[in-house]
């Protein structure tokens, strides 16, 4: 029930209960909801929401299913949502500086540790500064709108991120998509946006839903060739792909050819929330001026600084967790594909198990949980229709023993539902 403030009076409660002609609105409006989402359960791709009742980790208690699951459906890569340290630092920023701030940062919203933390992230990313935001939904919205006007071209690719869609829709820019990682579209593309005053190419590094990884060195070259700048979403690299953790960009060695980078906290690092964009320091500056989920809303807790900051403390003083991920990746990979799965992808720890249909891969994931291993179907809108799938993520918490356990239980769910045979 709304209750609408009259002049700056709020109206008492009765008075909008009684209104007859609201209730008759409300009704309808319950009924046309109640309808689509009958159509969704029709379909088959009904979302629910399992109760988690302990910590984010590689073994988790699931609400009514009567004691320890494994879980593969996170994207804690690198196991630090509840590593010791990672916890302690939450807990010491909240003692030294309180839940929040009230506050967006420009006003009286940044402390010391904001600033800390967006050195460290910049160092990580080997860039010039770094500005932090409540999400990286927020960061991709407030990018394009600032950075690109009317007179420039943003060349992006189909199956980006929803966030860098909206953030895109955003701005004045003329927008052209490319084909999904196809270099021949990207450059009929560039040699169109020939006319525009600026030209960003807008990819995620890894794309979430099948695991691919983006062909940078490519991108990098036309970029070069057609004066564009490359901008890349690291929100499933950050902290684990490349020899020492840094990205996308790292792994295929083109840190110093991609001049923008956006990424989460809530994701590898540490996994509470935030997010941030790395680059040239002007660039930075002026999303600090301009940016309007900066501008707008509150600025990050000091429990959630603290926990990122420790996270990426300790990807900054070894190399060590971040290596790990490749050889567990490839033991599931290589046991699901010898026992007749399609596992989209390629090296990443995003492991698309490959089921068509939306209803097999919802009652699959089911059954996977009776067999003590959580994951999720995902189906139409998130992946295309025909294409869904269950997505298993692997991280560096696993050991070779959970692995194991949930190819198992595939094996044995897929027996059942005549995936393989
Ligand atoms: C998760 C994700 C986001 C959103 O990040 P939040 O910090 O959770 O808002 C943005 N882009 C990509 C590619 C993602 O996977
Ligand atoms: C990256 O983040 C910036 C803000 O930091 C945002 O304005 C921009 O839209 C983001 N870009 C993409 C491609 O997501």
């Amino acid at each position: 029930i709304l209750v609408k403030p009259v002049r700056g009076v709020l109206r008492p409660l009765s008075s909008v209960v009684l209104n007859r002609s609201y209730s008759a609105a409300a009704a309808g409006a319950r009924a046309v909801l109640e309808n689509e989402l009958d159509s969704i359960r029709a379909a088959g791709t009904w979302k629910g929401e399992r109760i988690i009742t302990s910590k984010q980790g590689p073994h988790i208690n699931v609400d009514g299913s009567g004691g320890a699951i494994l879980n593969f459906c996170a994207n804690n890569y690198l196991g630090l949502s509840s590593h010791p340290e990672v916890v302690q630092a939450g807990i010491d920023a909240l003692k030294q500086y309180g839940a929040g701030l009230s506050s967006v940062r420009f006003i009286c919203g940044t402390q010391d540790l904001h600033k800390h933390l967006e050195q460290k992230l910049a160092e990580f990313h080997e860039r010039e500064d770094c500005i932090l935001y409540a999400s990286c939904f927020d960061a991709n919205a407030g990018l394009f709108e600032v950075l690109m006007g009317p007179d420039d071209a943003v060349l992006s690719d189909e199956l980006n991120h929803a966030s860098i869609i909206d953030g895109i829709r955003l701005c004045r820019a003329k927008r052209l998509r490319y084909k999904h990682m196809d270099l021949n579209d990207l450059e009929t593309k560039l040699k169109e946006a020939q006319s525009s005053r600026m030209r960003l190419i807008v990819t995620d590094g890894v794309f979430s839903m099948d695991g691919d990884v983006a062909p940078l060195p490519g991108i990098c070259d036309l970029a070069e060739q057609y004066g564009a700048m490359v901008f890349i979403d690291e929100c499933h690299a950050t902290g684990f792909l490349g020899p020492r953790g840094r990205g996308t960009d790292e792994l295929l060695g083109v840190m110093d050819r991609v001049h923008i980078v956006n990424s989460t906290l809530g994701k590898a690092l540490g996994g509470a929330a935030g997010g941030y964009t790395v680059g040239p320091k002007p660039l930075i500056d002026l999303l600090r001026q301009r940016s309007r989920p900066y501008l707008f809303s509150n600025s990050l807790p000091p429990p959630v600084v603290g926990c990122a900051t420790k996270a990426v403390e300790l990807l900054l003083a070894s190399s060590e967790i971040a290596q790990s991920m490749t050889a567990k990746t490839m033991r599931f990979r290589n046991s699901m594909t010898q026992a007749g799965f399609t596992i989209a992808g390629t090296a990443h720890p995003i492991c698309p198990v490959m089921l068509g249909d939306a209803r097999l891969a919802s009652l699959m994931a089911d059954d996977m949980l009776k067999h003590g291993v959580y994951v999720i179907g995902f189906s139409y809108p998130v992946v295309p229709k025909g294409k869904a799938r269950i997505r298993v993520q692997i991280s560096a918490a696993h050991t070779d023993e959970d692995i194991d356990r949930c190819v198992n239980a595939f094996i044995q769910t897929g027996r059942k539902h005549g995936v393989i045979s």
